[in-house]
């Protein structure tokens, strides 16, 4: 198995440019089926998650091209199944957003029941909800969610939880619903609005994505398009704590730092200096920051994504910091592997009481999760030593080149395989 090895101890320095947002193209590449004209997607983030849903996509007969690493062309036309297999569920929740699409374009769909993951139980009662609402009778048997309309007819949904996957399904299904659909209390993260940009691009009509209320007024059909994903806001925000935690000087380019401000505000409230540019953010930290409240909130509050990532940070700074996560029920399980590195961080409940300490020291940690993973290499980069982060194919489902990048900004961070020691001895003789 492959693990990132890491010293720690340098200040991180430098430029990185971020990749397309995931959240974003995921939702974007179930969309793109919905018409039988080809679209093609640019700025696609090279990883783990986009590979497994294009696969999806052509496993129900669509045309996928891959152009280059970060665009696709795809083609809706030669679909001949409704039915999205386990295997791909199982691999990445996300593909459930093929429900929408084909219920919209084909009043009918079948995809496995998503399990649950390491940070909750994750239910999709509101998806269920909002395609009933629009006419579709939703069975789930054999751990299959099958939904099939006579005509998918507009509605006014209230969802009981701001959900992101449910906005961008019930979005999906609209956009070819006859007549309008209004959606209450939707998510308005950017990456819900890149999907209804996306889809307006496409000739669907949804106005108000990102406020409290979103219009859709479906149409008959979609045509192709050419369109391109915006910045992943967790992956810059991650390079943001990253160089806060080493007390460094970094420019994350290609982002929109109005997505980035919860993450920007605490930054500066601990004492960082966060300087704002067109389609730039620069953190520099050049002492050891001090302590906050946190509490995880639907956009624009500070988002659940980012939580492992600034309790590593908060982990190392002056006096008692509270991280509240409200939106999942079990997204501490990494505080136990920062523990191994000497951080003294009690969890209670969704609250995790964080004592900063003055150092960590490196230890061999395992990622449970994909932002937990990025929150341990947070740690490894400022821990006295030597840190191995293990199960790191979690961390490249939503990273590209994470270790690459970190090393362009001056990590000593390599990829190796657990079992190549002298891999590792060539490391540790290299960085001393
Ligand atoms: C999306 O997941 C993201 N994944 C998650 O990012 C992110 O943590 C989450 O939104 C919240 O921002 C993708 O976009 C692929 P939700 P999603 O539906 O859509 C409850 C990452 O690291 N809920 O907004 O599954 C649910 O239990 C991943 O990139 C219901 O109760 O999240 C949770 O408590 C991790 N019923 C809350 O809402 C439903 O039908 C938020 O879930 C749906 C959700």
């Amino acid at each position: 198995m492959e693990q990132y090895i890491i010293k720690g101890g340098k200040a991180l320095a430098g430029e990185v440019c971020i990749n397309g947002a995931k959240n974003a193209a995921l939702g974007i590449l179930a969309a793109s089926v919905m018409t039988d004209d080809f679209v093609t997607i640019e700025n696609l983030p090279d990883v783990r998650d986009i590979h497994v849903l294009l696969q999806a996509i052509e496993s129900i007969g669509a045309k996928v091209e891959r152009v280059n690493r970060h665009t696709a062309r795809i083609c809706g036309s030669t679909i001949s199944s409704v039915v999205v297999e386990n295997e791909y569920i199982r691999r990445i929740r996300a593909s459930y957003y093929l429900l929408g699409a084909l219920l919209g374009k084909y009043k009918n769909a079948q995809v496995s029941l998503p399990g649950g993951c390491d940070i909750g139980s994750r239910p999709i009662d509101q998806h269920i909800k909002g395609f009933e609402a629009l006419g579709a009778k939703v069975k789930i048997h054999h751990g299959m969610i099958e939904a099939e309309a006579e005509h998918l007819t507009g509605n006014h949904i209230y969802l009981d939880v701001a959900s992101v996957g449910a906005t961008i399904n019930i979005m999906l299904a609209a956009a070819l619903a006859d007549g309008q659909t209004i959606i209450e209390n939707p998510a308005k993260e950017p990456h819900v609005v890149d999907v209804a940009s996306f889809l307006n691009s496409m000739g669907a009509n949804i106005k108000g994505a990102g406020t409290d209320v979103i219009r859709i007024v479906g149409v008959t059909k979609l045509h192709g398009s050419t369109y391109s994903v915006i910045p992943d806001q967790i992956e810059a925000g991650t390079f943001m704590l990253a160089a806060a935690a080493t007390r460094g000087d970094v420019t994350i380019r290609s982002v929109i730092p109005k997505h980035l401000e919860a993450i920007s505000a605490k930054l500066v409230e601990i004492g960082a200096e966060v300087e704002e540019f067109d389609d730039a953010i620069r953190v520099v930290a050049t002492k050891r920051l001090g302590h906050t409240q946190i509490k995880t909130l639907p956009y624009p509050g500070f988002p659940t994504d980012m939580q492992p990532q600034i309790t590593a940070l908060l982990a190392i700074c002056k006096g008692t910091s509270i991280v509240t996560e409200s939106i999942y029920e079990n997204r501490f399980k990494y505080v136990d592997e920062l523990a191994r590195m000497g951080t003294n961080i009690k969890v209670e409940g969704n609250n995790a009481i964080v004592n900063g300490v003055a150092e960590l020291t490196g230890a061999s940690v395992c990622a449970p999760d994909l932002r937990a993973g990025a929150a341990l290499v947070i740690a490894g980069l400022v821990a006295e030593g030597y840190t191995t982060v293990e199960q790191i194919y979690y961390i490249e489902r939503g990273y590209e080149c994470f270790e690459q990048k970190m090393r362009e900004l001056g990590a000593d961070m390599e990829k190796v395989d657990s079992e190549d020691n002298k891999a590792i001895q060539k490391f540790k003789l290299k960085v001393g």
